[in-house]
């Protein structure tokens, strides 16, 4: 380790990745790969490291046969997020059951909210900081309704389901919330199944269908959703959403158009920015407005203004360049810091040869501004073919981390991760 690891520091930093146990046939879906955990366990000045496999369904057959198994591509992979309600750790894939974890990283199998919740659940869920409601969806793209929005209690009991009507059946991949609404977007990027059948991507981009802004009132529940037409564009996320003056504010890196294929000539292809909807939802009208034009994605904020007005945002900084002459994805050389309020952005840089992910915000216990805490970032060393879990300073952001801790193994480029601190869950370090 190099710095000192802050002795308020109590909980798990867990993250998951595709990693497939055998190697695929082919890959051409970014979706792909089994779920792999990787937990960092911190008890005041200690920490320990874990991994595991989540060990679903389709991976059980796999490893049975000692193989990968070419009808088993659009399975439950379990592998874009992980996330803590109600008592429980959840390992996330949008298009399946979430798998209940341990907090020591072992499966206990699906789960679906005491039987609330049938065959899927978003990856992307939102938890209001304020009632401690968690807000979710799933998308089905067989059958209607091809929408269907949930919320579950602080307890995590489900006490809303919200079947919505859509014109075709489409992914969606996250979602935002504020005070008076729940929004979705819906792309015209279709499924189609005679695709699927041929084991390529299933997906087709048509603009021409334009994407949708779906806002649903969270408190009148007699209120019919409200659909607003724009000209196509896709996102995989959404940074935070809020209202102020009666509008409603949404920031997310927004993409002209998705090419839905892992292959580099369809990432250079598809350049991301963060982008500001101002919607007046009386008037139906946007406004559009970029707040950036830097590729970043991975977009993560302090959660407890999940919802409302926030001043900090964080992303990954995507090299292009790099990307191109690697012929390999998912460089970050920097996380930038976007200071919404005042448009103005600062920049931690790893060093040459590291490249980081996704930025998560873990609060101090004492401290209720947004500068109060540790940015936590899993760098891999292209020089030394390991990995480091760097903890950054929100307030200093430029400087160097207050903590890097060196591992001795690699960690493969991944999605999503959460913080889970130890009063929420109850865990024994390794
Ligand atoms: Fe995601």
């Amino acid at each position: 380790m190099t710095g000192v690891i802050p002795s308020d520091l109590e909980g798990i930093y867990i993250r998951n990745d595709p990693n497939p146990l055998f190697k695929p046939s082919s890959y051409n879906y970014p979706l792909e790969g089994d779920g792999m955990l990787h937990a960092f366990y911190f008890d005041g000045s200690k920490v320990s490291y874990r991994n595991r496999f989540i060990w679903t369904r389709g991976l059980k057959y796999e490893f049975y046969e000692g193989k990968a198994l070419p009808e088993l591509k659009f399975r439950n992979y379990a592998n874009t997020n992980i996330f803590a309600h109600g008592g429980v750790i959840l390992g996330l894939y949008e298009a399946g059951s979430p798998y209940q974890i341990t907090p020591e990283l072992e499966t206990v199998g699906k789960w679906d909210f005491q039987g609330s919740i049938e065959q899927s659940m978003s990856a992307h869920p939102k938890l209001d900081p304020q009632t401690g409601e968690l807000h979710f969806f799933r998308y089905s793209l067989l059958n209607s309704p091809y929408l269907t929005y949930y919320v579950a209690n602080r307890q995590g009991e489900i006490i809303r389901t919200l079947p919505i009507d859509l014109p075709q059946p489409a992914l969606l991949h996250d979602m935002a919330i504020t005070e008076n609404y729940v929004i979705f977007f819906h792309f015209p990027l279709v499924f189609e199944m005679s695709r699927a059948m041929k084991c390529s991507s299933p997906f087709v981009w048509k603009p021409e269908l334009g994407t949708k802004i779906i806002l649903v009132d969270r408190h009148d529940w007699t209120r019919s959703p409200v659909s607003l037409e724009t000209d196509a564009f896709w996102l995989w996320h959404f940074m935070n959403a809020y209202e102020e003056k009666g509008l409603i504010m949404i920031d997310f890196v927004y993409y002209p158009q998705i090419k839905l294929e892992s292959t580099l000539e369809a990432i250079l292809a598809t350049k991301g920015h963060l982008h500001r909807f101002t919607v007046n939802a009386d008037t139906k009208t946007i406004k559009s407005q970029p707040l950036d034009d830097r590729f970043v994605d991975l977009p993560t904020i302090d959660l407890r203004q999940t919802g409302n007005l926030y001043q900090f945002g964080y992303a990954p900084y995507i090299d292009l360049q790099l990307t191109a002459q690697k012929k390999i994805p998912n460089y970050y050389p920097e996380i930038i810091q976007y200071n919404i309020s005042k448009q103005t952005s600062k920049v931690h840089r790893f060093k040459p040869g590291c490249y980081g992910g996704e930025a998560v915000f873990v609060p101090q216990k004492n401290g209720d501004s947004e500068l109060d805490g540790y940015v936590m970032t899993l760098v891999f060393d292209e020089n030394k073919q390991k990995s480091d879990l760097v903890i950054l300073d929100p307030a200093n952001f430029e400087a160097e981390p207050i903590a890097t801790i060196h591992l001795p193994v690699r960690i493969p480029s991944g999605f999503h991760g959460n913080w889970i601190p130890k009063d929420a869950i109850n865990f024994t370090t390794v």
